[in-house]
């Protein structure tokens, strides 16, 4: 269908060559809606059925603004930790204000306030705060730490090393964000001036990953409570850019604050099924530990 010229889609998705937006967009596919992929590299994008892929970046309003020209309903999924990601995330909002988009579903942060303890949850508050300020129909998912990220937090010698104390995370698996994300934009308006936080079953702490992941491997595998002097001492070789050591860090320290340790009923209550565990996650998904495995 075309209004003026502009040719009419229910959704976009960006983010569609990463883990939540595929997720997102194959789902919507699937289901036999019509959906624009909005991707940074248009030889990355997944090929679905019913889909026009456009590519436009962030720190590209002009593009993102024709990306979104005739989208009722942007899936926004928040863009790579950059130091200017709050300007790239304003300016996104704003093209698709003047693109006409008529609801944003935006992947923000659990927690996401501006004194959060995790540095990168604060950037998720600014673009909730701008996307309140534009007036736009829109719903906020804040989603926890990922599962999915969790084998992936111990090192090649089996040692887990973090700020987060005994603290505890209900971590969610991407699988369920995505859930979630469908769920929401499939639902309409209902869901307009939402924020959901989207978390997993059950609060673990970092000594329960890391048994969970000596079960699976047959390895020891062990979490160090590093203090917050360690960690930093310990990220200095990495030659990573203060902001986004800071972002590591902090992104136990909100553990150990105790910032994280909520568990929600949304993917329950959107998704009708409930959200798995990490044990279950690991079943699932036994490529995620295989760098853990013994050689
Ligand atoms: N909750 C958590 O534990 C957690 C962990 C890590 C990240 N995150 C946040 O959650 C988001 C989604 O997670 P994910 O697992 O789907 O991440 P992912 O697999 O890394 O995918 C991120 C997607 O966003 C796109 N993207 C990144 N920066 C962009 C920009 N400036 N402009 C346009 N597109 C951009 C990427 O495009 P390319 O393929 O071109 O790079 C990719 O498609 C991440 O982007 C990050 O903001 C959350």
């Amino acid at each position: 269908m075309s209004v003026q010229g502009v040719r009419q889609v229910e959704f976009a998705v960006s983010g569609a060559t990463g883990g939540v937006g595929g997720r997102v967009a194959t789902r919507l596919a699937d289901l036999g809606h019509g959906q624009r992929l909005i991707v940074r590299d248009t030889s990355r994008a997944p090929d679905l059925p019913g889909a026009e892929i456009v590519e436009a970046s962030y720190d590209d309003p002009r593009a993102m603004r024709r990306a979104l020209e005739g989208i009722r309903t942007f899936f926004m999924v928040s863009g790579g930790e950059a130091f200017d990601r709050v300007r790239q995330h304003i300016a996104t909002v704003d093209a698709a204000v003047a693109a006409g988009v008529e609801r944003i579903v935006y992947l923000s942060f659990l927690g996401a306030a501006p004194e959060a303890t995790f540095t990168f949850a604060r950037d998720h508050w600014w673009t909730e705060e701008h996307i309140r300020a534009a007036g736009i129909h829109a719903t906020f998912l804040r989603d926890s730490l990922y599962l999915d990220m969790l084998p992936l937090i111990a090192g090649d010698d089996g040692v887990i090393r973090g700020p987060a104390g005994d603290g505890r995370v209900a971590a969610v698996a991407r699988d369920n964000v995505a859930d979630v994300a469908v769920a929401v934009l499939l639902g309409g308006e209902k869901h307009d001036g939402r924020a959901y936080d989207v978390t997993g079953p059950e609060e673990i702490t970092l000594y329960q990953v890391a048994g969970e992941l000596s079960r699976v491997t047959g390895r020891d595998i062990v979490y160090h409570a590093e203090t917050l002097e360690a960690a930093y001492a310990s990220r200095t070789s990495y030659g990573a850019p203060e902001w986004e050591v800071e972002g590591w860090i902090t992104s136990y320290a909100a553990i150990a604050a105790g910032e994280l340790d909520a568990v929600s009923d949304a993917v329950d209550d959107l998704a009708g099924h409930a959200p798995m565990t990490l044990a279950e996650f690991l079943r699932r998904y036994p490529e995620s530990y295989r760098h853990l495995l013994p050689a």
